[in-house]
C-alpha cells in the first residue's frame, strides 16, 4: 500500500496534497483497491447541498477487498480470532480462506431466503463470529446491514426494524456476557410481536447457548439447518460506489435514534486508510479492538478496517471483569496481541482494580494502544501508558463518530507524536474548524469552539435513512457549508486538537451515546410522571452519569423510582438507566417554557456556588429547592 504514511514528513506532505489536490490524492489511494469498474469522478457534491458523493460511477464489492484480494498472499493467515466469554472455552481462529468460505456460505444462505441487493437485514446478535460473518455476507450480496447492539430492549429493536423495514432478522438463541445470559431470541420475538405486521419475513437463529426457545413455524429457521447446506461459492454482487453499505442507528439531541447511512466505496477507502495509518501494523502483528460490533467502532475497526488491510483481528464475546478483572490482560498475553484498542471507561474500571491482575500477565507483545469513544482523562491516560504500555507504546487517542465512518483526528502510532488528552492532528483529507458563538470560523491558532469539518471526506455519512431533511437539519445547517460534529474542542498553540465533549444534549455514558430526549421520552411512559429533565454529570468510571429530575403526580408511590428504571430498561435498554433520580416539585424554566439545563447540570455536578443569571426564570426559588434535595 503506497499510501502508508511512514514519517512526520510524509504526513505533512500527504496532508498538503489532500488539501491542494484532493481528487488526485484520493484517486491514487483508491487505485490500490479492487474495482470492477473505475469511477468517473473522485468527488462530487458539497456539504452545503448535502449531496456529497465519492468515486461516483465506480463499481466494486467491499468483501472482495476484505477477503478475495488476500487469498493469493494471505490465504492461510489468521483473519479472525474469536475469544469466548468463558476462558475455558477454546479460542477459534479463521484464516482468510476460511473466513472467505464462511462469508460465502452465509451469503448464499441469505440469498436462498430471497434476500438480495438493497434489502435490509437486521443483525441482533451477541459477539460471536457469526455476527462478523453475517455483516460481511450482507455486503457480499448487496444487502444493507443494520446491526442492533444486543443490549437494546425489544422496544428499541422494534423501532429500528420498523424504521428501515428489514426483510430478514438474524439473532442468537441467547448470548453469553460475563456471568449473564441475554435472551436475544426472546427479546427479538417480543419486538416482532410488538410490531404485529412487520416487514420481517424470516428469522435465522444461531445457536450459541442452547437454551429453550420457541421457533415460529414458517418464519424462524435455525442457522445450523441451512448454513451447512449452503454453497461456498458466492460471486460478489457488483455495487455502485454510492450504493448503501449499512445503516447504524445512533442517538441525537432530539427525537428517536437516527439511521446513519454509509455507502460503499467512500466508507471502504476511509476504513482502510485510517486503520492502516493510525495503527501502523506489520504483517505478523495481532490486533484486538474490545468494542462490540453493535457500535460503529466494531464496524470499522473490528470488521472492515482490519480485514481491508489484511490484518489479524480479534473479537471477544465477554466483558472486561469476567471471570475477574484480569480478563483483558490475560487475552493480550494468550494471543500475543500487539495492537490494543479500547475505551477510556474500560481503562478507568480496570485501573480501579487490584494491580496484581495486570502484573500477572505478560504484556510485552504490546506495541500500540488506542483509545476511543470519549475524552480520556489524564489519570486514565497515565495508567494506560505506564501499567499497560510500560511507557513504550504510543497511545493513539482517536476522535471520530458514527457519522464520520472512521477516525478523523488522531496521532499516527509511532509516526506523529501523541499528547496526553489530545486527539492531536487531523488525518489527511480532514479539515477541522472551530466556530465561535456567532457561527464564524475562529482563525487564531489557540482557540476553543464548536468543532466543524469544512470539506467532505470519503467516510462521511450520506444521509439519515428515510429522512434527508433531518440529515440537513442536524449536520449541515448549524454552520452552513460545513459538517457540525456536536462536539466542543480546544486547539493549542501547536495546532493540536483536544475534544472537550458534546455541546448538544447528547450524553456519553461509558462511551455510549445516549440522547437526553430519548431517556425523557422513556421516563414519560410512566403513568405518574408529569415531566422530566435528564442531564449528565461527571462520573468516575462512566465518564458521564445520567441524572434524572422528575416531576411526579401527587399520587406517586414508593416504588416509583424502581419502576422508572424498569421503564427505561424496557424502552431503551439497561445502558440508559439513570444513575440518580430526584423527584422535584418543578423544573427551572424560562418564561417561554424552556428548561434551563445549565442549572440542572450544575446541581447534578454539585457545583452550587454560581448558577449564573437566573433572573429570566419563571420561578427562581425552584433552584434552591432542587439544590436542597439534590443527590
Ligand atoms: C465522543 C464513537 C473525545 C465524541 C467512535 C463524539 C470522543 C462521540 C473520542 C461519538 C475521543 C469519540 N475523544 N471524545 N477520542 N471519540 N468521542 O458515534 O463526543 O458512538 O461526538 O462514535 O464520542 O460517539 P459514537
Amino acid at each position: 500500500m503506497d499510501w502508508k504514511i511512514n514519517s512526520l514528513e510524509e504526513y505533512a506532505v500527504a496532508y498538503q496534497e489532500s488539501r491542494n489536490n484532493p481528487d488526485k490524492f484520493w484517486g491514487d489511494i483508491a487505485e490500490s483497491f479492487t474495482w470492477h469498474k473505475k469511477w468517473n469522478e473522485v468527488q462530487s457534491g458539497t456539504i452545503k447541498d448535502a449531496n456529497v458523493k465519492w468515486f461516483e460511477g465506480g463499481e466494486l464489492n467491499i468483501t472482495e477487498n476484505c477477503l478475495d484480494r488476500h487469498l493469493e498472499d494471505r490465504s492461510d493467515k489468521v483473519a479472525l480470532i474469536f475469544e469466548a466469554n468463558n476462558p475455558e472455552e477454546e479460542a477459534k481462529e479463521y484464516t482468510y480462506k476460511e473466513l472467505h468460505e464462511a462469508v460465502c456460505k452465509a451469503a448464499n444462505m441469505m440469498k436462498d431466503l430471497g434476500v438480495g441487493k438493497g434489502d435490509r437485514v437486521c443483525l441482533y446478535m451477541s459477539m460471536v463470529p457469526e455476527l462478523l460473518i453475517s455483516v460481511l455476507a450482507c455486503a457480499r450480496i448487496g444487502a444493507i446491514h443494520s446491526v442492533v447492539f444486543g443490549g437494546f430492549s425489544a422496544h428499541a429493536l422494534a423501532g429500528r426494524i420498523e424504521d428501515c423495514e428489514c426483510k430478514l432478522l438474524i439473532t442468537n438463541d441467547a448470548g453469553f456476557r460475563g456471568s449473564k445470559v441475554t435472551h436475544l431470541k426472546e427479546i427479538a420475538d417480543n419486538a416482532l410481536n410488538d410490531l404485529g405486521k412487520t416487514s420481517v419475513e424470516h428469522v435465522i437463529v444461531h445457536k450459541r447457548v442452547g437454551n429453550n426457545i420457541e421457533m415460529k413455524e414458517g418464519r424462524d429457521i435455525w442457522w445450523h439447518d441451512i448454513y451447512p447446506k449452503a454453497s461456498s461459492d458466492c460471486k460478489a454482487e457488483v455495487m455502485n460506489a454510492e450504493d448503501p453499505l449499512f445503516i447504524l442507528y445512533t442517538s441525537g439531541s432530539t427525537g428517536q435514534p437516527k439511521g446513519v447511512l454509509h455507502t460503499t466505496a467512500g466508507y471502504m477507502v476511509w476504513a482502510a486508510y485510517t486503520f492502516g495509518n493510525v495503527f501502523q501494523m506489520n504483517e505478523e502483528d495481532k490486533y484486538w479492538c474490545t468494542a462490540d460490533i453493535g457500535w460503529i467502532t466494531g464496524h470499522t475497526y473490528i470488521t472492515y478496517g482490519p480485514l481491508l488491510n489484511g490484518a489479524t483481528t480479534t473479537m471477544f464475546e465477554g466483558v472486561p471483569t469476567y471471570p475477574d478483572a484480569g480478563r483483558f490482560w490475560e487475552i493480550v498475553d494468550k494471543h500475543k496481541i500487539t495492537h490494543f484498542y479500547t475505551a477510556p471507561t474500560a481503562v478507568r474500571a480496570l485501573m480501579a482494580c487490584d494491580s496484581e491482575f495486570v502484573k500477572k500477565q505478560d504484556l510485552s507483545t504490546l506495541k500500540v494502544l488506542g483509545s476511543v469513544g470519549e475524552p480520556i482523562n489524564a489519570e486514565a491516560w497515565n495508567w494506560y501508558n505506564k501499567e499497560i504500555g510500560k511507557e513504550k507504546c504510543p497511545i493513539v487517542d482517536t476522535w471520530w463518530q458514527t457519522e464520520t465512518g472512521g477516525i478523523l483526528i488522531s496521532s499516527l502510532a509511532g509516526v506523529t507524536e501523541g499528547k496526553r488528552c489530545f486527539a492531536t492532528l487531523p488525518l489527511p483529507g480532514v479539515f477541522p474548524a472551530l466556530m465561535d458563538t456567532e457561527g464564524n470560523i475562529i482563525e487564531e491558532r489557540e482557540a476553543e469552539g464548536n468543532l466543524c469539518i469544512t470539506r467532505p471526506w470519503p467516510g462521511m455519512l450520506r444521509t439519515i435513512w428515510g429522512d434527508h431533511e433531518r440529515f440537513k437539519q442536524t449536520y449541515t445547517s448549524a454552520y452552513p457549508g460545513t459538517y457540525f460534529t456536536g462536539d466542543g474542542c480546544r486547539r493549542d498553540e501547536n495546532g493540536l486538537y483536544r475534544i472537550t465533549g458534546r455541546v448538544d444534549d447528547v450524553l456519553n455514558v461509558s462511551g455510549h451515546r445516549i440522547g437526553t430526549a430519548e431517556v425523557e421520552n422513556a421516563i414519560g411512559q410512566h403513568p405518574h410522571v408529569i415531566e422530566s429533565a435528564i442531564v449528565g454529570y461527571p462520573h468516575d468510571i462512566k465518564g458521564q452519569g445520567i441524572y434524572a429530575y422528575i416531576i411526579a403526580s401527587e399520587n406517586h408511590h414508593e416504588d416509583m423510582i424502581k419502576e422508572i428504571l424498569e421503564v427505561v430498561t424496557s424502552e431503551i435498554g439497561p445502558i440508559a438507566k439513570p444513575d440518580k433520580i430526584q423527584i422535584v416539585p418543578g423544573l427551572p424554566k424560562t418564561r417561554s417554557g424552556k428548561i434551563m439545563r445549565r442549572i440542572l447540570r450544575k446541581i447534578a455536578a454539585k457545583e452550587f456556588d454560581n448558577f449564573g443569571d437566573t433572573s429570566t426564570l419563571l420561578d427562581p426559588s425552584i433552584v434552591e429547592t432542587i439544590k436542597d434535595g439534590s443527590l
